[in-house]
């Protein structure tokens, strides 16, 4: 590990000014960023990560005031309640891992949102990335920085994807990407992914149940989410992270497991399979060629700053499979065993 110097960031937010694409820090994953405003830039960040131009990016700034820069003046305007709820949450979880989804302003280009009329957006919780958004003078657009499908980096050593340049702010201290909240069209906020900021914690300030889309929900909601003109209910350019099955997937089959002790260990006995759980507890039956303990204490935040990290390692183990025991259902459990659901997709 080589921490990004002063010099390193001056370095990389001209390449930025300069139309090119840098990996860089965040609390929750390292992003692929480009100028956000430079649909040129924005065009690289597709094609150096393989991803079909109908999947939106997050815009990430320096500070909430840019955020709203980025907002359609119309919509603040109206100050409807989605925008009196958008800047509680904002408020209360900016910097952080939260990507908040609304109207956009005329500046943001159609390949950041996929020709969507509304943008994601978010205020990074990694010092760094602040730093580099404010020295490079722009808003960043920037998606995990992994090829589309596979699974995010969590420190620089998983980057690699094709980019001008890496910046090393040491491991994400989140571990998984951020919760993406939409409003409907009663103006009430939906969750579109699970991620590093609770669904608790968000009702908490909300002062009531938010809803968690489902895959087919998104999809049904894609007419009165207003979307791609034209799409229709099924469109494979629904907005929203949901709309993938196969996501953040090691090389090696993953096949999730509500409890271990369900299955029967004869099954892989003969073979090279590797655990991930949160106790590391292999039950005292197989042997496994690897294990992977998330967080033997239980501490749901922990694990997930630990998720990706141990399936890289995994990955890297040269096993024929890789069992992962769902975690429990609460806090950043929820986003842990979404992503297992969807690293199991085949
Ligand atoms: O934590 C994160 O969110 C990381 C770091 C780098 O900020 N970024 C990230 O980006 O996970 P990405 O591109 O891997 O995932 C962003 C998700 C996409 O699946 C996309 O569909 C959704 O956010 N999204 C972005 N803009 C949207 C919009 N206008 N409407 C609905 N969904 C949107
Ligand atoms: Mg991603």
């Amino acid at each position: 590990m080589n921490l990004a110097s002063e010099q390193d960031i001056e370095a990389a937010a001209g390449c930025l000014r300069g139309g090119g694409v840098v990996a860089f820090p965040t609390e929750t994953v390292y992003g692929l960023g480009a100028n956000a405003l430079d649909a040129d830039a924005v065009a690289k960040v597709f094609a150096a990560k393989d991803r079909p131009s109908f999947d939106p990016l997050i815009v990430h700034t320096a500070s909430i005031q840019a955020a709203w820069d980025l907002v359609d003046p119309a919509t603040w305007e109206a100050q409807g309640p989605a925008m009196v709820t958008a800047q509680k949450l904002a408020e209360a979880f900016w910097p952080g891992p939260l990507t908040l989804v609304l109207p956009k302003a005329a500046a943001v280009p159609g390949i950041v949102t996929s020709g969507l009329p509304t943008v994601g957006l978010r205020v990074p919780g990694h010092a760094l990335a602040r730093q580099l958004i404010e020295q490079a003078g722009v808003p960043l657009a920037a998606p995990s920085a992994n090829m589309f499908g596979a699974m995010s980096p969590t420190r620089a050593e998983h980057v690699t994807v094709p980019c001008d340049l890496v910046l090393d702010g040491g491991p994400c201290t989140t571990g998984v990407e951020s919760t993406v909240v939409a409003f409907d069209a009663a103006d009430q906020p939906v969750i579109l992914r699970l991620g590093g900021l609770a669904v608790e914690a968000i009702e908490a300030v909300v002062g009531g149940s938010v809803q968690v889309l489902t895959l087919a929900e998104v999809e049904s909601r894609l007419p009165e989410a207003g979307a791609v003109p034209g799409a229709v209910p099924g469109d494979p350019r629904v907005p929203g992270p949901g709309m993938l099955g196969k996501h953040y997937a090691p090389r090696t089959p993953l096949r999730l497991v509500e409890r271990l002790g369900d299955v029967d260990p004869d099954e892989w006995h003969d073979r090279r399979v590797g655990l991930l759980s949160l106790a590391g507890d292999t039950g005292g039956g197989a042997g496994f060629a690897a294990v992977e303990a998330l967080s033997p204490l239980g501490d749901l935040t922990a694990a997930a700053a630990r998720l990706f990290d141990a399936m890289h390692r995994l990955d890297a183990a040269e096993l024929e499979l890789i069992v992962a025991e769902a975690v429990p259902e609460q806090g950043l459990g929820r986003a842990i065993n979404d992503r297992l659901r969807r690293a199991s997709t085949r």
